[in-house]
């Protein structure tokens, strides 16, 4: 198969058949301006053409930088197939509508979350963020819960997606395709 997205779909979909739990989960490397990296694990909630999408607070840890550093690697990791996919790519913005559109989507506790947790700031007690819970709780009743400001999807644009199968011997195969002018390039690498 020649087609990096087409392929990543049936890589996807047989890990929704065959893992435990969570086959959209991937590991999301950062890094600072200066390069100090940091991972941490989201869920992929869309993918396509265009790349590859997940949700989160834009000023988390990983928010910010992405803000001043706007790229990022992915990675698959679905150990009950012995495979794993790497995506690298420059991360866009998703627009308020598409980031709406999905909160609204979610079930109303997520959205109340949203706006109870400074994602990635010091919590003194858990008894506090469960009090700010409840305090969203009231405001919000009776009515829909909006979509935080700072609450918001983004999406890797993939410049290399890698495909790695297991092999026995260690023999494993790795496919590289490179996003050219002309389309996907691919190639093999050494294990
Ligand atoms: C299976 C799994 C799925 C997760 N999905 C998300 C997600 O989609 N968005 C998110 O912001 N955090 C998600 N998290 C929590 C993150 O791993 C992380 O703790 C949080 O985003 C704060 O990261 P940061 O401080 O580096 O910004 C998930 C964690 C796990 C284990």
């Amino acid at each position: 198969m020649t087609d990096p997205l087409a392929l990543f779909d049936e890589w996807l979909a047989e890990a929704r058949a065959s893992e435990p739990n969570d086959p959209e989960a991937m590991a999301l490397a950062t890094a600072t301006k200066d390069g100090r990296p940091s991972v941490r694990i989201v869920l992929l909630k869309g993918h396509g053409r265009d790349g590859f999408v997940f949700y989160t607070n834009q000023l988390s840890r990983k928010g910010a930088e992405l803000a001043e550093n706007p790229r990022a690697a992915l990675l698959f990791h679905w150990k009950s197939l012995r495979r794993q996919v790497r995506v690298e790519g420059p991360v866009g913005i998703l627009s308020a509508a598409e980031a709406d559109a999905y909160f609204a989507s979610r079930s109303r506790d997520s959205q109340l979350g949203a706006w109870a947790s400074d994602q990635s700031r010091p919590l003194e007690t858990r008894a506090l963020f469960e009090q700010r819970y409840e305090e969203m709780r009231g405001k919000f009743e009776g009515g829909d819960v909006p979509r935080p400001p700072h609450w918001g999807g983004y999406r890797v644009t993939p410049e290399t997606i890698e495909f790695w199968t297991d092999r026995p011997h260690r023999l494993h195969e790795r496919r590289l395709f490179t996003h050219t002018p002309d389309g996907w390039r691919q190639g093999l690498l050494y294990p």
